[in-house]
């Protein structure tokens, strides 16, 4: 997600997408990728949605070194007319908003260096295909991530973007889903991250609370470490029927009343499927 950016740069169209040059890409890139490809996926096998597991596949992500963004694209194209664009970094809320509106999913293509493996600031090719292009094969996904990007064009015009960004938060980047008796992750920011891959499944400190758009939309949330509470669909079908399926204009207007909830608010209401301890608690800044 975009807010505070800087202009243009010189290389990039009026759209804000540059060349990915994929031959510019060094060796040690390619191995960095497929350093944390390897590890993330060893770990993910029984913990991601098999939705996640299955666009790997398909889309043949499994393939070693960094994709190449025209050939994931074709891929994608033929699964569910997504594509993936590059672009030079963060970009500003309108134009990541008609990119997803148009079915381009916008993705950073420089690699982190080897010493950053664990924490980066600003998102990566890393954390952008492999964190989030994999449910773009998946029909029902692929359909949200598009009517986000018409809601959040909306939003814009209803001065609701941040209440709206943080659908996007707890749900694409931090959603955690429910299958069969177990929970699973599909959040790209989760998957993306070794660390948070265990914390948000195995680890007493956090919130896990049934997905209520209200609720959640009141919620700031952490954007220096691990989430506080995170928020657990059913299945994407309900997650559909709650969001694309719903006028968001009186929720805006309904919350404009309301008071913002801390990231690690449990209310009486919540279906709290574990309570956190918060011993996991660093610094303070939420949104
Ligand atoms: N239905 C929302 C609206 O009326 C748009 C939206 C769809 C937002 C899907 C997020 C996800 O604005
Ligand atoms: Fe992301």
């Amino acid at each position: 997600m975009a807010s505070l950016t800087s202009p243009r740069p010189d290389h990039a169209a009026a759209d804000w997408s540059v060349a990915q040059d994929w031959a510019s890409y060094s060796a040690q890139d390619h191995a960095t990728w497929d350093r944390l490809f390897e590890r993330q996926t060893k770990m993910l096998r029984d913990r991601a949605a098999p939705e996640f597991l299955d666009g790997l596949d398909m889309l043949r992500l499994t393939k070693p070194g960094i994709p190449d963004f025209a050939e994931l694209s074709e891929r994608l194209m033929q699964r569910t007319g997504w594509q993936v664009v590059a672009v030079p970094g963060l970009v500003p809320d309108r134009v990541f908003f008609e990119h997803l509106a148009n079915r381009r999913f916008v993705a950073g293509r420089f690699i982190r260096s080897p010493d950053q493996s664990d924490y980066l600031a600003e998102p990566d090719v890393f954390h952008d295909v492999f964190g989030h292009v994999p449910l773009l094969a998946d029909p029902l996904f692929a359909d949200y991530m598009q009517a986000y990007g018409e809601g959040g064009l909306r939003a814009d015009g209803l001065g609701a973007i941040d209440r709206l960004a943080r659908l996007y938060w707890y749900t694409v980047e931090f959603g955690l889903i429910r299958r069969g008796g177990d929970m699973k992750l599909y959040g790209a920011g989760i998957l993306s991250s070794y660390g948070e891959s265990v914390f948000a499944l195995d680890d007493p400190s956090p919130n896990r609370i049934g997905f209520d758009l209200n609720r959640l939309m009141r919620t700031r949330y952490r954007i220096d470490d691990y989430q506080q509470s995170y928020f657990v669909i059913g299945s994407f079908e309900d997650l559909l029927r709650a969001t694309v399926e719903t006028d968001f204009a009186p929720l805006y207007r309904a919350l404009d009343g309301q008071e913002d909830l801390e990231p690690d608010a449990v209310l009486p209401e919540d279906r709290v499927y574990s309570r956190g301890t918060q011993d996991h608690v660093s610094g303070v800044e939420s949104k």
